[in-house]
């Protein structure tokens, strides 16, 4: 089950980097915090790199898995299914946010609104996983079916390592927005350096 564990774990960072952003965004429009084009831009590319391209896919991988052993929850993995194929389109109206408001800042405002945008429809993709599929995959899968899955799921992070030092580290990316990210949700607030 160590499938499970790792989109336990990635559902706990994606988590932690929504709330970041709405904290921030929050906080910019109360005037409180001078807003940080840069760490905004970063986190966005983590959502894109991370949370629609690397995410997702094992959830598939994982997913899959279920229609063999059960009827349960058809109707929910059909509704994930469409939600995952629409992952680029999603962070296309994300990035084209942040990227009018890069140029014009006085476009933050279009910005937070995508943001809650797509932050509302990803905790609801994440609660239709948790509260439905989630526990009909622990219930349903079997033995060997846990043994298969969580062989794809080290291939595939083989796969995607950072060994030959060309693929994103999604825990250093992570710790580092974190860092930059205001107290009392992060370690600063201090400028985000690529
Ligand atoms: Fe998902
Ligand atoms: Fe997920």
């Amino acid at each position: 089950m160590e499938a499970l564990h790792i989109i336990g774990e990635e559902h706990q960072s994606l988590a932690a980097i929504l709330h970041a952003i709405r904290f921030m965004l929050k906080e910019v429009t109360a005037g409180r915090l001078a807003p940080d084009l840069k760490l905004f831009q970063a986190m966005v590319h983590y959502l894109d790199a991370y949370a629609e391209q690397r995410h997702h896919p094992k959830e598939d991988l994982l997913f899959n898995y279920l229609p063999q052993r059960s009827s349960e929850g058809a109707e929910a993995l059909a509704e994930l299914a469409v939600q995952h194929a629409a992952a680029p389109q999603r962070i296309a109206v994300l990035q084209q946010a942040v990227s009018d408001y890069a140029a014009d800042p006085a476009r933050f405002g279009e910005f937070a609104l995508a943001f809650e945008t797509y932050a509302d429809f990803y905790r609801r993709h994440m609660l239709l996983e948790e509260e439905v599929v989630l526990p009909l995959v622990r219930r349903h899968l079997t033995a060997e079916d846990w043994t298969a899955v969580d062989a794809e799921f080290r291939a595939e992070m083989a796969a995607n390592s950072v060994s030959d030092g060309s693929k994103a580290d999604f825990k250093a990316m992570f710790s580092k927005l974190v860092d930059c990210a205001p107290a009392p949700i992060g370690f600063g607030p201090r400028p985000y350096r690529d």
